[in-house]
């Protein structure tokens, strides 16, 4: 599989995306998500990405089970902020709590250090720079390599990057989702910070596998606009589109997915979530398929980037966070 760096870490250009062992896209054997790791590290994949808040620390505890034989070149991301009190899911980032929520994490993970840590979410309550603070501090305690952020906007990123170097943001995009053009990929990119798409298989949509049945069976997605009604309806006509250009190049809708967000630069590294081992595998091989500049002219035109339908619920902005994160 192609390398590329996360700051000063080499990574396998695609990542595995750990959140669906635990929450968000039905039931789970425990064993399987085990054997579809490990699948994961034959296929190349050296990226593991999961989070304190997936499943309640069932994430990083799986994960830990199942790299336990695993070499150096593995890498753990994980991240926090997201914590879950009697009052439902909110946000806690302050930096007193940051030392914590790390030692809890390398426990869980039975790791004695992170190789990259990020901030889940912006707590509205805390300025990002104490945050980062805090998190720095923990890269020189040794507990963590490099830091990164998750969901913060173009000024949050650049405040965090003034008091320490920041390897990695990631967000929501994908060819369902293109917003973070106009914003956090120039932002980041000045700051010559690596993108970390999540989702970048449009949840699924993009694999051209769901149907309404498949997106009712999903705690989240029944609750996204780009999932329901005639938003559906329409975002599964341009699913049609992106499965028939994919089969004229003789790989899957995924993968070509897949292959579009690689082909946006070299600083990105796509986490495609799948609890199953042959998807994974199908999801790794996405990495070796070069599109050409004149397969991603007639793919924009194919797949119209204003043809989505459909908001995104913003995780952000609510200040609040979702089983989907
Ligand atoms: N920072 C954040 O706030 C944030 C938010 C969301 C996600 N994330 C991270 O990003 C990762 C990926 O995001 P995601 O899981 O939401 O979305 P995704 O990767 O876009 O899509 C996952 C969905 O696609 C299905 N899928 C995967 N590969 C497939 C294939 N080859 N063929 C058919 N279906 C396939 C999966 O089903 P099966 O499992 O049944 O294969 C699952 O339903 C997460 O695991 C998590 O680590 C981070």
């Amino acid at each position: 599989m192609q390398q590329r760096k996360l700051g000063g870490l080499t990574v396998s250009a695609i990542g595995l995306g750990c959140m669906g062992f635990s929450q968000g896209y039905g039931s789970v054997d425990d064993d399987e998500s085990i054997a579809a790791i490990r699948t994961a590290i034959g296929s190349g994949i050296t990226l593991f990405d999961t989070a304190q808040s997936y499943g309640g620390g069932h994430n990083e505890r799986l994960l830990a089970r199942a790299l336990r034989d695993a070499d150096e070149s593995v890498r753990v991301a994980t991240k926090f902020g997201i914590v879950r009190t009697d009052a439902g899911v909110g946000l806690d980032a302050k930096p007193e709590r940051v030392r914590e929520f790390c030692d809890a994490s390398l426990a869980r993970l039975e790791r004695d250090v992170i190789d990259l840590y990020y901030l889940h979410r912006v707590d509205p309550e805390v300025p990002i720079a104490e945050t980062v603070g805090a998190m720095a501090e923990l890269v020189r305690a040794g507990k963590v390599r490099q830091i990164g952020i998750s969901e913060a906007t173009p000024e949050q990123i650049a405040q965090a990057a003034a008091v320490h170097p920041i390897a990695a943001v990631q967000f929501e995009w994908s060819m369902l989702w293109r917003e973070p053009e106009g914003d956090i990929v120039p932002a980041a990119r000045e700051l010559g910070i690596a993108l970390v798409p999540y989702s970048p298989l449009g949840r699924g949509l993009l694999t051209a596998t769901l149907d309404s049945d498949t997106v009712a069976s999903s705690d989240f997605r029944r609750n996204d606009p780009r999932f329901t009604g005639d938003n559906l309806a329409s975002n599964l006509a341009q699913v049609t589109a992106l499965r028939e250009f994919a089969g004229r190049l003789g790989i899957s809708a995924g993968q070509l997915a897949l292959a579009w967000l690689l082909a946006q630069g070299p600083d990105v590294v796509p986490i495609p979530g799948s609890r199953r081992a042959g998807r994974i595998v199908e999801n790794a091989a996405a990495a070796a398929v070069e599109l050409s500049a004149d397969d991603l002219a007639e793919l924009e035109k194919i797949v119209r980037a204003e043809a989505w339908a459909g908001d995104r619920q913003s995780f952000a902005a609510h200040g609040t966070a979702r089983s989907g994160s």
